[in-house]
């Protein structure tokens, strides 16, 4: 299980250029608004007022659909790339949004700070999964929600090894502990997929509840994250395995591309 991209350095380069298409030639084949929607119900943002927290939002796909229900100046938008929250500061729908540049494993909010968690497509990148969903679990307050939509392991052979050379995609079982382990309680989830995927289990949306104040129960083992953006890989040796992920990673994560569009045709064609 290599997971060449998923990696702090490695997922900020491909965003360099991802960013670039990623809302108008890559997205729609993979995520589309159907499945943000189905999967935002869970989080129940029924509360025009609540403070809401969407983190790796990107260009803002994700936080498009919660400002359909939250006043945009109270909703708070996190990215560990400048060239994708670029993309999202110029959407008129997102006026008013709150962006900063930060890290998933370490939010940099107070403890009992917001009403909903959400974090759409962002967790296959996450090096300590584990570690970001205890500081989802930490900067909600109690009996607030955490919403992640993200990927589930393929059940083909050919997917599973692209996928796992790109980046993680957990299974269910896999995200359920996760969220136990943080310490939510009442965790459920739903599944979603694009027109183009027959399986029912390509992604899910899953929630779950903070019972109490305070951080989580789970402590990491380290202080810090295993890995910062902010430290530069300035070895020749890292440099070099710096190179050969971003490389094999971005190269697995391209084949998905015209996988999907084949996938599509054939559905139209038998129609
Ligand atoms: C597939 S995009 C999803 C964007 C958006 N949420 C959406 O729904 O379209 C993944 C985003 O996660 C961000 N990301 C990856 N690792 C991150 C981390 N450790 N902290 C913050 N953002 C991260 C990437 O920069 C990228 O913008």
């Amino acid at each position: 299980m290599a997971r060449f991209l998923q990696h702090k350095e490695e997922a900020y380069w491909f965003y360099r250029f991802l960013s670039i298409g990623y809302d108008h030639y890559i997205n729609p084949w993979f995520y589309t608004p159907a499945m943000r929607d189905a999967g935002l119900t869970l989080a129940e943002l029924n509360r025009q007022d609540m403070e809401v927290v969407d983190v790796g939002a990107g260009t803002g796909f994700a936080t498009e659909g919660i400002v359909r229900f939250v006043k945009a100046s109270h909703v708070h938008a996190l990215d560990q790339s400048d060239h994708q929250q670029a993309k999202a500061k110029k959407k008129p729908l997102l006026k008013g949004v709150h962006f900063y540049l930060g890290d998933a494993e370490r939010l940099p909010w107070e403890t009992d700070r917001f009403d909903r968690y959400v974090s759409s497509g962002s967790i296959e990148y996450w090096p300590e999964p584990q570690r970001a969903i205890a500081e989802a679990y930490r900067t909600l307050k109690p009996g607030g929600l955490a919403t992640i939509l993200g990927p589930l392991r393929p059940e083909n052979r050919i997917g599973r090894f692209l996928a796992e050379t790109f980046m993680l995609f957990p299974t269910l079982e896999e995200y359920l502990l996760w969220y136990k382990t943080a310490g939510f309680v009442d965790v459920t989830y739903r599944f979603i997929r694009p027109e183009w995927v027959t399986r029912e289990a390509y992604a899910l949306s899953i929630v779950g509840r903070k019972p109490a104040a305070g951080a989580s129960p789970w402590k990491p083992p380290t202080a810090t994250p295993a890995e910062s953006l902010a430290e530069k890989t300035s070895s020749r040796r890292s440099r070099l395995l710096f190179l050969t992920r971003f490389a094999l990673g971005s190269i697995a994560g391209g084949l998905f591309i015209p996988i999907a569009i084949a996938k599509t045709l054939l559905r139209k064609s038998t129609r």
